[in-house]
């Protein structure tokens, strides 16, 4: 093991889905077809699809054991049981509430601290937590530090929140108006970069200077916790276990997706230690998803997140998950293609700004290049700039902070050869680069638009 650096792919593949070849005539139908917008394509139309790494994961053969020995007793299923131990082995929270998957959990907890004369804080919100704290009428502030904000600045944690800005924000809202703050790890919309422990301790100083309580958006916790391990210091011979329930230590609760570090293809959590948000919260539960030892899931999905939970945090699986995606990041920036450095997680984020100079933001640089690595390879991502944050509120738009097109790698579902196709193809869309063109947006709902957006082509 010592001897050899190659970094192999630590499992072997059972079953297989094979993946349809398409032409680059095919494709240009599909995308007219789909208005341009990536979500509207039919997924067998998709050679690669690196739209999201949510739910699009291979499951093991002990998450598919577990699947065939899923309970599902409406109250106390020994599932949940199971499931409740693996949650709060890395999680000490004194409630963990079940649900379908992290956008419930953000709806139930927002609907119950947020409201019109409310801020919540985070390092930067995701789209769906953005528009779930927005919806109660509250504020989402984004305060990652500025290196966050420059895709080719070199940081180890650029997921860090600025706590100055945190400290002064609370003091210029008053603190009755700012009911918890939000850690997201990794920092998704950031470019999938880490949050240190320091960090992390320094914003809780905030918060206990305040008396207000610290959340984690912990959807891709254990990615997080591998980079703890590997750059921040005193940590590199700490189990990764231990890293998660040092970070556990520093906060009050966590919203999650189970649909990424808990290896499933469905499920999520609130947990929390306030009793009396808790109760609130399992009200709601009930309301919307269902009885609080199932929160909206079968047993047998509560069943795939337990084992998923004990996978995600080995350092096998770790080390190749964080490698492979660097491999694609590291030859793009070989080939001069620029991305948010260092490479994240989960993802390698493409600077389409940078890439497109000559489309204007408001012509969404990230929508035509997104379409174009479709058209000519088949490969979906998504557009992470304008389409997707532009849009606020009142119906005004602006350019967002950065212009990205997301590559998110499924976990344990494509192998390096799909991974050297897609460097293939991204190299000769760039080589392209000045011939793309702009798009324009002929339909549009209110909130969330990026998801249902019609475009058209500028020509
Ligand atoms: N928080 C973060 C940081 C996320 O990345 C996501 C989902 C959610 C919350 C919501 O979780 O999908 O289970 O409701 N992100 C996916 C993505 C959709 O593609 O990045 P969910």
């Amino acid at each position: 093991m010592d001897r050899f650096t190659t970094i192999i792919e630590p499992f072997r593949i059972k079953s297989v889905e094979p993946i349809r070849l398409t032409t680059v005539e095919e494709r240009d139908a599909h995308l007219r077809d789909a208005g341009y917008n990536l979500f509207n394509l039919h997924a067998a139309d998709v050679l690669i699809d690196l739209l999201t790494d949510s739910g699009t994961g291979a499951m093991s053969s002990e998450q598919w054991a577990g699947i065939q020995r899923g309970d599902e007793s409406y109250a106390g299923s020994p599932s949940w049981f199971r499931f409740l131990d693996a949650v709060t082995e890395l999680w000490p929270f004194r409630h963990v509430i079940p649900t379908h998957q992290g956008r419930a959990a953000e709806k139930i907890l927002f609907s119950v601290i947020g409201g019109p004369d409310k801020v919540i804080p985070s390092n930067t919100h995701f789209d769906t937590t953005r528009a779930n704290v927005e919806f109660t009428g509250a504020e989402a502030i984004d305060l990652v530090i500025a290196e966050g904000r420059e895709p080719s600045t070199i940081h180890p944690f650029k997921g860090n929140m600025d706590t100055d800005a945190l400290d002064a924000l609370i003091r210029e809202r008053g603190v009755e108006h700012v009911p918890v703050v939000f850690v997201t790890v990794t920092n998704n919309s950031g470019g999938g970069q880490p949050v240190s422990l320091a960090n992390l301790r320094a914003v809780r100083e905030v918060c206990d200077r305040y008396g207000i309580p610290l959340f984690l958006d912990a959807c891709r916790f254990a990615e997080n916790a591998w980079f703890i391990r590997e750059r921040e210091d005193g940590y590199a011979d700490t189990p990764i276990p231990d890293i998660v329930r040092e970070m556990a230590s520093l906060a009050d609760g966590m919203t999650m997706s189970g649909k990424k570090d808990a290896l499933a293809n469905i499920g999520g959590w609130l947990a929390m230690n306030s009793d009396t948000w808790a109760e609130q919260c399992r009200n709601l539960l009930i309301l919307t998803e269902g009885f609080p030892t199932y929160g909206g899931l079968s047993g047998r999905d509560l069943e795939a997140m337990a084992a998923g939970l004990r996978e995600v945090v080995q350092e096998d699986y770790l080390r190749y998950r964080i490698r492979s995606t660097a491999y694609l990041g590291e030859a793009l920036l070989e080939a001069g293609v620029p991305c948010v450095q260092p490479i994240g997680g989960h993802a390698v984020y493409i600077d389409a700004r940078a890439l497109l100079p000559h489309i204007p933001p408001l012509e969404y640089p990230g929508q035509s290049l997104a379409a174009a690595l479709y058209r000519e390879g088949g490969i979906r991502s998504v557009e992470i700039g304008t389409v997707m944050f532009g849009l606020h509120p009142d119906g005004s738009e602006t350019p967002a902070p950065m212009e990205l097109v997301r590559l998110a790698i499924p976990r344990r579902t494509y192998t390096q050869s799909h991974v050297d196709y897609c460097i293939e193809v991204i190299r000769w869309v760039a080589e392209r680069a000045s011939e793309l063109r702009g798009y324009r947006i002929v339909e549009q709902p209110p909130a969330l638009r990026h998801f249902t957006a019609r475009f058209e082509p500028i020509r």
